[in-house]
């Protein structure tokens, strides 16, 4: 594909005030704010899709980047760039077509959350920030942190689980990752939007404090650790507005109450009006031509010259991309495509990393699991094993060297092309087993396999579902008749090995019959080789579940998904009237035992947690405590801190509060600890807009997951506290 040059800016301007790196990103903007005309201003906020559009008969702008997500012009005669703007968050995506652009795929984002490690995402961040910034994008649309409260949700595989808490640490490190590239990551999709059938339709009903105790407070969280220079708002409605013109979520709770100073954009087509959504907080219109109408174009020029939208309100929105910009270095680091320069093998290394962090063991008898050198005949069966690993569909696609793997399986365009990256397990498991005979069956022939694995003594059967944006699928069965084939295999051989390469929960009905689940989640470039690293132990498997995997879809606060299937322009309500109780919440709420329950993940080690010793200085919840590895071998645990009051009513018994990983010999014992946030010891009122700790005793629970037998607990007591909106202490209340 070609690359303009696209270096910006004459340096003529380098003397103007507004250059000035010492000074404060805010006074930067408003300086050269004042030097702009209405219509200039007006450009700052009106965004393009960066590919020609056949159906609308648009052709992208001329200085965008071909097959990119977006582009905003700037205003090269006083210094400020134009926009580049490219999806997503596992990687630099392209818009379908011929001339797309190849790049390194991070796993998805369900399994960089299962990592459960900070220092993954961020260094995920970092890597996919280095690409954008090399293919000559100041901006990325990464940052998806809508809560898991929707398993069939075909977009879970972007965000990162079921929990505000490690979903808002993971993804807040990601997006700290990408900015320090100098490019702008974009806290996304705000809010609520935790379906995608009728994702445009649908109203979500829930009230303030159970948003703001659960999907809102993962963004917060993010927003707060990540600090992004842009938030995109959403396609669907929340309580009867669109979130693109929603006055409570932009104005109020991002802008006022959370302090938000970056620009909002929309999503793409998710603008539905000029003087409302302006008025309401929506600072930059994204991707015409996906909305009906230009509404912060011509209409936008017309609303401000009669007043409809004041002047210091365009101001504002100008100011804010400004300030961004001038903060997060894109005026001062400008871009300029060098895509030859992308060190894609060190950058194949950081997805690899991440992928071995996060693939989770969920099961495994008899140690069947590692892998060792006495196999002498393998079968490999199933899920294109022998191409490639699966990857989820939409916006977020990255495309890899090499190409798809499996080209043509349906549906080949939008949100497809279903994409398998040219990392085979078959080959990967080969190199690791020199001495074995390892013989691949697609599995088409459900006998054919069975008879194979009768025949070896090890058996990997792969089972895969594909998801994408603009689609839920229809129930947590693994398509295609798999389940079959998996059955089949385990009833030839009970030491089966499946490897799921899923976009989030899915059921397991021969679950008892097989001897290891390995759930490695959309793996990314690498996810062949880091499969085959955990299977022969060259990796001691250390993910752990970011969302609970329910054993049937009855389990759900709402047992079949409302709107599904879609019927085209239908308008409907989707009440969510678990509120703040998401995932292990509401198993735990309603006494329901899952599949496998949040947090949950095995090691080849065996740890124990123990010492737990708990006390509360100003308010705050300390913890401290010991993990010790009794087994043999090296290994990283990940240990969960839980609270759960004893008199106080939350929306449900107890709440993740910390975690920590931790690596440890064998042998040996590490100290840990966990901070807890007062939030999260908290109920909110959204009244007062505090976080309200009531007093009392509260259980601090040491637990390998959300649903551990062997969990230890000491209790803290707590005086009653008010945080505010932000979580900092405004009193201390004496106890009655
Ligand atoms: C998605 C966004 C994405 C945008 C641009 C929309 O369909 O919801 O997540 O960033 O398209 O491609």
């Amino acid at each position: 594909m070609l690359y303009a040059a696209t270096v910006c800016c004459a340096s003529a301007t380098a003397a103007e005030p507004w250059m000035n790196t010492k000074l404060p990103a805010d006074e930067r903007a408003g300086l050269v704010l004042r030097e702009m005309t209405l219509d200039e201003k007006l450009k700052l906020v009106f965004g393009y899709l960066g590919a020609d559009q056949a159906s609308k008969n648009t052709k992208r702008p001329a200085p965008s980047h071909d097959q990119s997500a977006g582009f905003v012009y700037g205003v090269p005669r006083l210094g400020i760039p134009h926009l580049w703007e490219t999806d997503a968050g596992l990687g630099v995506a392209s818009q379908g077509g011929p001339n797309v652009r190849y790049a390194t795929a991070l796993p998805s984002g369900l399994a960089t959350a299962a990592t459960w490690d900070v220092a993954t995402a961020y260094a995920g961040g970092a890597m996919i920030g280095a690409e954008a910034r090399a293919y000559g994008f100041n901006v990325m649309l990464a940052g998806g942190v809508n809560l898991l409260r929707e398993p069939r949700n075909g977009r879970n595989f972007e965000y990162g689980g079921e929990d505000p808490l490690l979903a808002g640490r993971i993804v807040g490190a990601q997006i700290k990752g990408i900015q320090s590239n100098h490019v702008v990551s974009t806290l996304k999709h705000f809010a609520l939007n935790d379906q995608e059938s009728g994702r445009t339709t649908v109203n979500v009903r829930i009230d303030d404090a159970a948003a703001r105790m659960s999907d809102l407070l993962a963004l917060q969280i993010a927003y707060e650790a990540g600090d992004p220079g842009a938030v995109m708002c959403s396609y669907n409605r929340v309580n009867g507005v669109h979130a693109c013109e929603n006055a409570h979520l932009l104005n109020e709770v991002l802008k006022d109450d959370w302090g938000f100073a970056g620009w909002v954009m929309s999503d793409w087509g998710a603008v539905h009006s000029t003087v409302p959504a302006a008025n309401a907080g929506l600072d930059q219109q994204s991707g015409m031509p996906f909305d009906v109408s230009d509404y912060f174009g011509a209409p936008l020029k017309e609303a401000v010259l009669n007043g409809w939208v004041p002047r210091a309100r365009l101001d504002d929105m100008a100011r804010r991309v400004l300030r961004s910009m001038f903060e997060h270095g894109v005026v001062d680091h400008p871009v300029a495509p060098a895509p030859d320069t992308i060190p894609f093998k060190a950058h194949a290394a950081v997805s690899l990393q991440d992928a071995q962090e996060g693939m989770v063991l969920l099961k495994n008898d008899a140690h069947v699991l590692p892998l060792n050198g006495a196999v002498k005949r393998i079968a490999v069966i199933g899920g294109h094993a022998d191409k490639g690993v699966l990857a989820g569909g939409g916006s977020s696609l990255v495309y890899p060297a090499g190409g798809n793997a499996v080209p043509g399986i349906a549906p080949t365009t939008w949100p497809g092309p279903v994409m398998y990256y040219p990392s085979a397990p078959l080959d990967a498991i080969r190199k690791r087993a020199p001495g074995a005979t390892v013989t691949y069956a697609d599995g088409a022939d459900r006998a054919a396999a069975a008879a194979l694995a009768r025949d070896s003594d090890a058996v990997i059967v792969f089972a895969t579902q594909w998801t994408g944006e603009g689609m839920d699928v229809s129930d947590l069965a693994l398509p295609d008749r798999q389940d079959a084939l998996v059955a089949a295999v385990a009833a030839a051989n009970p030491r089966t090995v499946v490897v799921l390469e899923t976009g989030g929960p899915v059921t397991m009905p021969w679950l008892a019959d097989v001897g290891a689940v390995l759930e490695a989640w959309y793996p990314g470039t690498s996810g062949g080789t880091a499969i085959a690293d955990i299977l022969f132990g060259i990796v001691n498997p250390s993910g752990h579940l970011p969302a609970t995997f329910p054993a049937s879809e009855a389990q759900l606060p709402r047992p079949a998904l409302d709107g599904f299937p879609y019927v085209a322009d239908r308008r409907f309500e989707t009440d969510y009237h678990e509120g703040a109780a998401v995932g292990y919440k509401w198993f735990d709420l309603k006494g329901l035992k899952p599949l496998f329950p949040f947090g949950h993940g095995l090691s080849y080690t065996d740890f124990t947690l123990s010492g737990l010793a708990a006390d509360v200085k100003d308010g705050i919840v300390h913890a401290a405590f010991t993990v010790t590895n009794t087994g043999k071998v090296a290994g990283r645990e990940v240990a969960q801190v839980y609270v759960a009051p004893v008199e106080a009513r939350w929306e449900a018994p107890k709440r993740l509060a910390g975690f920590v990983k931790v690596d440890v010999k064998p042998g040996a014992g590490v100290g840990a600890s966990v901070t807890v946030d007062p939030r999260l010891l908290a109920v909110f009122d959204a009244t007062a807009k505090t976080w309200n700790v009531a007093a009392g005793d509260y259980r601090v629970i040491l637990a390998a997951s959300a649903a551990d037998a062997k969990a230890v607990a000491t209790t803290v007591h707590l005086d009653a506290a008010v945080y505010d909106v932000r979580g900092k202490l405004l009193r201390a209340r004496t106890v009655p």
